[in-house]
């Protein structure tokens, strides 16, 4: 090869090199641009004057739905929602489900993080059922989840005031109990009492390998029930689901609850609105007291009174549950840094 040859190797090199540089500086500046040039088909005049850009670093188990509409009336027009990973450096808070993200490290944003931006930890899981919490060490500012010490609590349900007392008219029963469970695991707490409550009451159980029931048909099939079995999967501070919130409350049938102690329950319905498992010494008991409000309408609809002050609502869209936490966040410490959340959610 000559002298010659390898200067024009050289250059050309060294001009590529020189070529890539620039473009990459370019790249890198038009990203710490100011909000307004980034990602017009996105933005609509509104969201460029948003004082949060909150990236969803996931969706929810790939789960997608719509950002930025959030409704009434957790309305969140200060808060500019996305999934495009391409904001990761100029949003102020990246919410992190757990679920999505703990199988590896390698899913985590791998970016250094820019200065003042929060790592939201999301997860409606119970421990049981969330692996991995020590690869959140250090890393996160805020959590998010069921649990009433969240820094942004998303419960599964609520119950808001009526604004005018308003009889409740208790939906026509039929049947007695039921109880829709696909999990069915024969050492739980919850199926060994099942076993045992069946010996001496009828229990309808839907679910899988039990009676179908579609969710179009929920609702309506389980309000012709005068009792719910609201059992949680696993013992939990505050873990309180669907199966309280959707399955009883709103389907106007009350509830027997098996989760939490009473104490729990009552910081978020009344004390009057369900039965405790907690409170019979045996499911023989338990039984007894449910045959017993069976034969007593007027002792039964006690269950139905706070029902004229208060109705219960539901959060089983993932929307809302963001669109709270917009409001929750820019309430938040300017700093704080979670050292071990298995420690504090375990
Ligand atoms: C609700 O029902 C009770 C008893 O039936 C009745 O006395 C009361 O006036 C009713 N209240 C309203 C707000 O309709
Ligand atoms: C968030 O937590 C990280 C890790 O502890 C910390 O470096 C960062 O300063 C915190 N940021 C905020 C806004 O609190």
């Amino acid at each position: 090869m000559s002298q010659h040859t390898s200067n024009k190797y050289v250059v050309t090199f060294l001009s590529i090199a020189i070529l890539s540089l620039l473009l990459f500086t370019f790249n890198k500046f038009d990203k710490l641009g100011p909000v307004e040039i980034q990602c017009p088909s996105q933005l609509l005049p509104s969201q460029t004057e948003a004082d949060m850009i909150v990236l969803l670093w996931t969706w929810p188990f790939g789960q997608h739905f719509t950002l930025n509409e959030c409704p009434k009336p957790f309305n969140a027009p200060r808060c500019f929602f996305t999934a495009d990973r391409t904001w990761y450096p100029r949003a102020n808070a990246v919410i992190i489900h757990h679920r999505d993200v703990c199988s590896s490290k390698n899913q985590m944003p791998q970016i250094p993080r820019p200065e003042g931006q929060y790592w939201v930890w999301f997860n409606l899981e119970s421990p049981s059922h969330a692996p991995n919490l020590g690869m959140m060490d250090n890393l996160i500012n805020l959590t998010m989840s069921y649990r009433s010490d969240s820094d942004i609590f998303t419960p599964y349900g609520w119950l808001q005031k009526k604004e005018v007392l308003q009889n409740f008219t208790i939906p026509g029963k039929s049947n007695l109990v039921a109880w829709v469970v696909s999990n069915w695991n024969p050492s739980s707490k919850r199926v060994k009492l099942y076993n045992e409550l069946k010996d001496h009451i009828k229990v309808d159980v839907y679910g899988q390998q039990h009676k179908s029931l579609e969710m179009k048909d929920l609702k309506d099939v389980l309000s012709k029930y005068k009792f719910y079995l609201s059992f949680e999967n696993s013992i939990h501070t505050d873990y309180i689901t669907e199966k309280l919130w959707r399955n009883a409350l709103m389907s106007g049938t009350v509830p027997v609850v098996l989760g939490p102690p009473r104490e729990t329950y009552e910081r978020f319905i009344p004390s009057d609105s369900f039965i405790h498992v907690d409170d019979f010494p045996s499911a023989k008991d338990l039984a007894n007291y449910l045959l017993e409000l069976d034969k007593d309408p007027q002792k039964y609809e006690r269950y139905f009174k706070w029902r004229s002050r208060l109705q219960a609502f539901g959060n089983f869209d993932w929307q809302t549950h963001y669109c709270k936490a917009c409001v929750a966040m820019l309430r938040a410490p300017p700093y704080k840094s979670i050292s071990s959340i298995a420690k504090w959610y375990t």
